[in-house]
């Protein structure tokens, strides 16, 4: 009845409904919104103290509230949210079949993912406001298919950090300057920080990013979030990764959950890996390695016994004598010994200059190139837009200037991206520089100490891992003396997941890091 109304602005409609409703329905009494998990959640529908309406509708209340300081939030889509929770409670009741995996589970998408229907996804960009999808992403497809509400879309940096050099980390035209929120003074990182954001302030259950160099180890470091960057999945094609919006479940795109627990992700990766007959060639082989049974069985608690871990000391742990993060660390690593772990420690990976140096390692050229590629195939598949190639939006961008503090930025990683002229000589030098990169820096130390994963601090191995599409779990590790949070990583060889896994979740029990942010600043 209520969702009929025809406000104009549907979030301030949602918000008044959600008033309405939290006056008169008890449902909701017994289930604790923050930190809720993927499991408490369906708990709570057993149980009766929750419809997956209730859940949706507290959610829809907690972004009202919060948004307007944190900026993690480009678009709501309230009443398909709605529509959808109210299929899955008249599902539920009927209860002829066993509920999906993600049934009733609300997830906010990173906003360079596109879904079919009124959500726009833009990558932050004004030039895609209007550009319609002409169908869900494969990852998109995938998660419906697993039960979840689609909450809206999550902000981000324009572009996946990807129009020109110098623009502050989680700032888009669309989503505004997203806000870290332990610490409102400091970065949220780059680029899906909307997701990180979002997770982190309980304002989904889970979110869902896209990563091709940090773009989920940094923000879920600074949110204090679990973020799970699986192997990207083109084998035949080392190295190779996108940051485009992304119109299909490509697994090289690398698109991952951000959530609250190691528990809540490895729900979601399960449901987001696999085979995609509409993308057999990318997937055929990543899906080989998915494990008979999945990733679930692997979150054991005794998960770090046996593992051997290798930490990369030079170029990854840059913290001041002294420190908070020094201790914290030193604490972290007695804790994983003392639950078995062997710790090979001070080691380091060769040319990690070069590694971290974009435009030594290759990686930029590569990017430059695959971004107008991707981009281009993108939006000539659109069912509408106003849009249709890179130059299109360069043109767009000339129009319609950007608030005059950012406009010295400019846009040049979008210039230069559209001179390029697909995978030519340079790139295909530049795969092999990054192919080297990878044989003789992860690959030779995970080998010659036969590891089972590396550990370093926060984001700081990330292109480390990005250049070989190699996975990664970031678990939070701690909080600085300033109050932001920081995390610790484990990554590995490719398809390594469930060991992976395993470590991750073993430590995240052992240590029990995560705390909410404060929100006091923020709550209106
Ligand atoms: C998507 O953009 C169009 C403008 O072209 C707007 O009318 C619509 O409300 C947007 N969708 C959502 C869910 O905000």
């Amino acid at each position: 009845m209520r969702k009929d109304r025809n406000h104009g602005n549907a979030a301030v409609a949602t918000f008044i409904l959600l008033l309405l409703a939290g006056r008169s329905g008890a449902t909701a009494a017994a289930f604790e919104l923050e930190e809720a998990t993927i499991d408490s959640i369906h708990r709570a529908f057993a149980a009766g103290e929750l419809t997956s309406r209730s859940l949706v509708e507290l959610y829809l209340r907690r972004i009202a509230s919060l948004d307007p300081a944190l900026h993690a939030v480009i678009e709501l889509d309230p009443d398909g949210a709605l529509a959808a929770t109210d299929r899955a409670d008249a599902a539920a009741r009927s209860g002829s079949s066993s509920p999906p995996q993600l049934h009733g589970i609300p997830v906010l998408l990173k906003d360079n993912i596109a879904a079919a229907g009124p959500l726009n996804a833009t990558a932050g960009s004004l030039a895609m406001v209007g550009s319609s999808p002409a169908r869900d992403a494969g990852v998109v497809e995938r998660l419906r298919n697993a039960g979840v509400m689609l909450l809206g879309t999550a902000s981000l940096s324009e572009w996946c950090n990807f129009r020109g050099p110098g623009i502050p980390a989680g700032w888009s035209p669309r989503g505004g300057q997203g806000k870290n929120p332990y610490v409102p003074s400091a970065t949220p990182c780059s680029s899906s920080s909307g997701s990180a954001i979002a997770a982190a302030a309980n304002m989904a259950a889970v979110t869902i990013g896209t990563e091709t160099d940090g773009s989920i180890m940094c923000p879920s470091s600074y949110n204090s979030v679990v973020g799970i960057k699986p192997t990207v999945g083109l084998t035949h094609q080392p190295c190779r990764r996108h940051h485009h919006i992304t119109k299909d479940g490509h697994s090289w795109i690398q698109l991952m959950p951000i959530t609250r627990t190691v528990s809540d992700a490895v729900h979601v990766l399960e449901a987001i890996v696999g085979y995609d007959a509409r993308d057999a060639e990318a997937t055929r082989k990543a899906s080989q390695y998915i494990p008979e049974g999945g990733y679930r069985q692997s979150l054991k608690i005794d998960g770090l016994r046996g593992k051997r871990l290798g930490i990369l000391r030079k170029d990854f742990f840059r913290f001041p004598l002294g420190s908070v993060q020094e201790k914290v660390f030193s604490e972290h690593f007695d804790i994983i010994s003392k639950m078995g772990a062997n710790l090979v420690d001070n080691l380091d990976i060769p040319s990690m200059n070069v590694i971290n140096d974009a435009v030594q390692s290759g990686e930029r050229a590569l990017m430059l190139a695959e971004f107008k590629l991707s981009l281009n195939s993108y939006l000539s598949e659109l069912a509408k837009s106003h849009v249709r190639s890179l130059s299109d939006i360069i043109d767009f961008n000339n129009k319609h200037p950007i608030e005059e503090s950012l406009a010295e930025f400019g846009q040049d990683y979008l210039i230069q991206s559209d001179a390029t002229n697909g995978i030519g000589r340079t790139e295909e030098r530049a795969i092999a520089r990054l192919n080297k990169l990878c044989k003789r820096g992860l690959e030779k130390v995970m080998q010659d100490n036969l590891l089972d994963a590396i550990v370093a601090p926060g984001a700081s191995a990330h292109s480390l891992l990005a250049i070989g599409g190699y996975p990664a779990i970031t678990v939070p590790a701690g909080y600085a003396s300033n109050g932001v949070p920081f995390a610790i990583c484990f990554g590995g060889l490719k398809v390594s997941e469930p060991k992976l896994i395993e470590i991750a979740y073993s430590f995240e029990q052992a240590t029990k890091v995560r705390k909410p942010p404060s929100l006091q600043h923020s709550i209106i």
